[in-house]
């Protein structure tokens, strides 16, 4: 497979362990006007279709330990992302189907309706991988309900507009690992299995689909920087050591962890990948810049060849794809 480029030539995140500077230099054309439109609330045009998947026959033969080499770590750090999705997600419908009532502009209205709809299946495809998963012994159903309690108690305590600043703060995670994910061949060979790489590619192909829809969304409602900033710093460094934490409880639930050596190889495998690389971490602080737009990052090209690779004519997720409404 070639490695696709974005429209602007720049090298896509972390590829092949290229630095990834996203400095103010970065920004591209499309940015700039994003920020512009974004000020005034509303939105570039982008299309963000609803896809309706079922991936639940092939995940349904996913072994234990999936990951490539079979990685303990690994198989845990995925099904622990993989707990949080569906809802974290739900959260993320919900905060802004709050505030969509205050968007005026007709291609925002329509993009908010194809997030919701995206965010949807991707709850419903992850909760499928996620009984797979339990079935095998993982604790995602607990994680389930843990993200489920935490988040429900912060709607509770917190405005709605401090939600979808939380909304957009985690749409930039999750679009940052979108974009790693689909421009990395080693990033999607670290899933291993066939069947769990194909549920994270089509969900990353989405997340980049839709990465600006929330931030642009917070903005057409006035929210304002200091609480965009101020919501990020909370939930970088409270995800990651959450995240960390989850990873490790898991991998202290699974028998085969208790063998040093082979817990210490995949810990090496896991520190030379890509994703613990401080381009990464310096790609999620991007969002602190003062002028920052989700689209500084020009991801058109990398979007459109992954549409053709997934649901182009010999797409290789055709199969799986029930219906499709634009
Ligand atoms: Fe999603
Ligand atoms: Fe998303």
């Amino acid at each position: 497979m070639t490695t696709p480029v974005t429209t602007t030539g720049q090298t896509p995140a972390t590829d092949d362990g290229a630095a990834q500077d996203r400095t103010a230099q970065d920004r591209t054309a499309q940015g700039r006007t994003a920020q512009d439109r974004a000020a005034r609330g509303k939105a570039a045009p982008r299309k963000v279709p609803t896809r309706r998947m079922s991936f639940e026959e092939s995940l349904a033969q996913v072994p234990k330990h999936f990951a490539t080499d079979g990685n303990i770590i690994l198989s845990h750090l995925a099904a622990a992302l993989s707990s949080l999705f569906p809802d974290g997600e739900e959260f993320f419908v919900r905060s802004v189907r709050r505030l969509r009532d205050q968007v005026t502009d007709p291609e925002l209205k329509r993009q908010v309706a194809g997030f919701i709809g995206q965010e949807a299946v991707h709850g419903r495809e992850h909760r499928a991988f996620n009984d797979r998963l339990a079935e095998l012994g993982y604790p995602t159903k607990l994680y389930e309900r843990i993200t489920n309690r935490t988040l429900t108690w912060r709607e509770r305590i917190m405005s709605p507009r401090s939600n979808l600043a939380a909304t957009a703060a985690l749409e930039h995670f999750t679009a940052t690992l979108a974009e790693l994910v689909l421009s990395n061949q080693q990033v999607r060979d670290l899933f291993g299995d066939p069947a769990v790489r194909d549920l994270f590619v089509w969900h990353a192909l989405e997340e980049s689909e839709h990465k600006a829809v929330a931030f642009d969304v917070y903005k057409a409602v006035g929210g304002s920087e200091r609480t965009r900033v101020l919501t990020m710093n909370v939930m970088r460094f409270g995800f990651v050591a959450g995240l960390v934490l989850q990873v490790v409880a898991s991998v202290l639930t699974d028998r085969d962890a208790y063998d040093p050596r082979r817990l210490w190889r995949d810990w090496r495998a896991v520190r030379r990948s890509p994703l613990l690389s401080k381009q990464l971490w310096l790609a999620l602080r991007d969002y602190n810049r003062p002028d920052f737009h989700p689209d500084d990052r020009d991801t058109t090209a990398l979007v459109a060849h992954w549409r053709d690779e997934l649901f182009g004519e010999h797409g290789s997720l055709n199969d799986k794809l029930a219906t499709s409404a634009a």
